[in-house]
């Protein structure tokens, strides 16, 4: 059976004290009970205290919100994915609509910053999606099979096992427009049959697909009941304990 996953992606909101003020505060607010699998991505400097408040408490894990494509050595300001797991992350998010727009990330190199994750014992999510003008044009299928084939299916099906995908559609980041739960699933089920085609049915069906854009407390569970809809990647309701909360038990 597949994990069901919230996954609460800060971007580069909150210092040290904001931060983990949020995280004693949503972890108060979690039922001991909770079964979906819990990810705070805040940035790199809360890592290493993150990881260590999380450590003990079942289903609740850290992400770092990317790596670098390079191991160590001259690059000032990159951090590695072997840091990174030294802070006691579970994850890495990589290829966020982001980081492909604003840092010009394209699929080859995010295929080399997988596998740099993969070495580290780092875990992936790996986000895709397409822009609105992809949507109006009718090439979004296409363009999502690309991104999730040219990054990830060089990798074996053991290493497949470590990968969740997060499917975030550039037009519902952050602008408060959410895909409707059909487009959505539609979405969802289509990258399903594309692992599927790749990797076959046990590992389709085993794989977390999670959507996100625009994803909050009033939309979660409509979204989540979808059947290839494993859960959420989430943006600004993350910074809101009630709100972060609230998506996690929409279950
Ligand atoms: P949003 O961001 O929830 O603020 O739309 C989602 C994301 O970028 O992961």
């Amino acid at each position: 059976m597949r994990k069901n996953i919230v996954a609460g992606n800060w971007k580069m909101n909150l210092d040290r004290n904001q931060g983990i003020f949020l995280l004693h505060d949503v972890l108060e607010r979690l039922s001991v009970s909770n079964k979906t699998e819990v990810v705070f991505a805040p940035s790199f400097i809360h890592l290493y205290k993150a990881s260590k408040i999380c450590k003990s408490i079942n289903n609740v894990f850290i992400a770092s919100q990317d790596c670098s494509v390079n191991t160590k050595g001259a690059f000032t300001g990159e951090v590695s994915a072997e840091m990174i797991a030294s802070c006691g992350a579970k994850y890495v998010i990589l290829g966020h609509s982001e980081r492909r727009v604003n840092f010009n990330e394209k699929n080859d190199l995010l295929r080399r910053k997988v596998d740099h994750a993969l070495v580290n014992n780092l875990e992936v999510i790996f986000c895709c999606g397409e822009s609105l003008d992809q949507r109006e044009s009718g090439v979004y299928f296409e363009w999502i099979k690309k991104q999730i084939s040219e990054s990830l299916f060089g990798l074996s099906a053991v290493d497949f096992t470590k990968i969740v995908i997060a499917y975030e559609p550039v037009w519902a980041i952050g602008t408060g427009v959410t895909a409707s739960s059909n487009q959505a699933q539609e979405i969802h089920g289509f990258i399903r049959k594309t692992i599927e085609e790749r990797y076959g049915r046990k590992i389709a069906q085993s794989t977390s697909i999670l959507y996100g854009g625009s994803c909050n407390p009033s939309n979660a569970s409509e979204l989540f009941s979808q059947k290839d809809i494993d859960g959420g990647l989430i943006g600004g309701s993350s910074l809101n304990a009630d709100d972060f909360v609230s998506i996690v038990n929409s279950f």
